[in-house]
């Protein structure tokens, strides 16, 4: 009877080799880039209360209503794995009493997140998300600060075609009575509407700006745009956001209509899309949420930041990561002549062989090797000296070490000479060998 194979989830994959070597490249040149500007890392945990997102995201969004991970623990309680990072964050923030500290609380993560959405090309159900957050600050140099250090990692990674498009939501008051506007309009010409989207006018309107549809496209195109109703101190912080990208050579593109899929919101928000992602345009975004920490049962604390999904960064970028440096050792071990390895004894014990001697002594002369900072390997596969030395060749060390009787022997194998050696003199070769290179 055959036992059927088990595959990884739909929407979640398995990460090797180059592609492993990829990932902690970018997550590394993101540490570099946000620990240089003064962003501390943080690790929250993959689940939470259900609680927290279902009230920090907001009920009402896709995220909350139908793509959480939620299950019921041993002890009856509701726990989601994280869709997002912005709301664990604020509530660590709140938790630790991170207010008291000076502000603003700038803290970025490299995290996995969970949405049961439909699986496709660049969106999966399980995915890696390089995140900033800066809590404490209502600074407009902060949104741009937040958007120029988004906009210099992606463009290190060379997304192509990348687009910023910017817009401000002004503050939530702004926005309730926007939506009344916006609704009044959308209901005024309800039949040419995209059905979801007219399913969807009286629960969350602005999603309508997300519609591809014909006929909602041209309903929205004489629709009352946000950007005209907002008071003028957020007006006055939104020119100042821009005005900052321009100083810093930004381009961008104020677009009334961005909505994010996220109720906390209010003021900035901003979405990088590249084109070389077909339908799921978007390989990073953020905003401000300046109500979330409140929300959450901690002080007033503005917020701000954004996130990149790595999968969506290496379909849209060009990452090269530099070659692992080369193997300098590989040792190999002369195998024990038939039948005189491990022997039994007439007590039942047994008498250590010659081939084992020889493994120990190699594997001493790894350790040493390692300690020495020598990049190193042993021979595990129980080969041939023939094997094993094809072996080493195959893995491009500079040297191979051949332990049996005596002193062990050191291959260069670039020119095949040969010298028996004493371990620290090998190592003192090998090492040479290196400063030469
Ligand atoms: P988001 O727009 O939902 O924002 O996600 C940010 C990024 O995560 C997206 O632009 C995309 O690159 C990636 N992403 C999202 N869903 C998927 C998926 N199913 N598969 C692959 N990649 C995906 C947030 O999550 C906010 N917390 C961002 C933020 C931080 N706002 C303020 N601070």
């Amino acid at each position: 009877m055959s036992i059927a194979t088990i595959s990884a989830p739909r929407g979640t994959s398995d990460v090797l080799g180059e592609q492993a070597r990829t990932r902690s490249y970018i997550q590394q040149l993101a540490a570099d880039l946000l620990q240089d500007a003064g962003y501390q890392r943080i690790e929250t945990p993959t689940f939470e209360a259900t609680q927290l997102f279902a009230r920090g995201v907001g009920a009402a969004t896709d995220i909350v209503s139908k793509e959480m991970y939620t299950f019921t623990d041993g002890s009856g309680r509701s726990l989601t794995l994280r869709p997002e990072g912005t709301a664990p964050v604020c509530r660590a923030y709140v938790q630790h009493g991170l207010h008291r500290r000076p502000q603003p609380v700038k803290l970025w993560y490299a995290s996995s997140f969970y949405r049961y959405e439909r699986a496709q090309k660049g969106r999966y159900r399980q995915f890696t998300q390089i995140g900033a957050e800066a809590l404490g600050s209502d600074d407009p140099t902060l949104d741009a600060e937040c958007i120029v250090l988004m906009h210099q990692l992606l463009s290190t990674f060379r997304c192509r075609n990348l687009r910023l498009r910017l817009g401000s939501l002004g503050s939530t008051a702004t926005r309730a009575s926007y939506t009344q506007l916006l609704q009044e309009h959308l209901r005024a010409h309800h039949a040419s509407l995209a059905p979801e989207v007219a399913d969807r006018i009286e629960l969350n309107p602005l999603r309508a700006f997300d519609s591809q549809h014909p006929g909602t496209l041209a309903v929205l195109a004489t629709a009352p745009r946000l950007l005209d109703h907002l008071q003028p101190h957020d007006l006055e912080h939104f020119r100042t956001v821009c005005a900052l990208l321009d100083a810093a050579s930004v381009p961008y593109e104020v677009d009334s209509t961005l909505v994010r899929g996220l109720d906390y919101y209010q003021r900035t928000v901003f979405e990088f899309t590249s084109d070389a992602l077909g339908a799921q345009s978007g390989v990073g975004g953020g905003g401000r949420y300046d109500g979330l920490v409140q929300q959450l049962g901690g002080p007033p604390t503005p917020g701000v930041g954004w996130a990149a999904g790595i999968e969506r960064i290496l379909l849209a970028g060009e990452v090269q990561p530099p070659q692992p440096p080369p193997l300098e050792l590989y040792v190999c071990v002369e195998p024990p002549t038939r039948g005189g390895d491990v022997e039994g004894t007439p007590s039942g014990g047994a008498r250590v062989g010659r081939g084992s001697h020889h493994q120990g002594v190699a594997f001493e002369l790894l350790l040493a090797a390692r300690a020495a900072r020598i990049r190193a390997e042993i021979e595990l596969a129980r080969r041939s000296l023939k094997g094993q030395l094809n072996q080493a060749h195959k893995r491009r060390a500079r040297f191979a070490a051949i332990v049996g009787e005596g002193r062990p022997l050191l291959r260069d194998l670039r020119d095949g000479s040969e010298e028996q050696l004493e371990p620290q003199q090998l190592l003192t070769r090998v090492l040479a060998a290196r400063e030469r290179a």
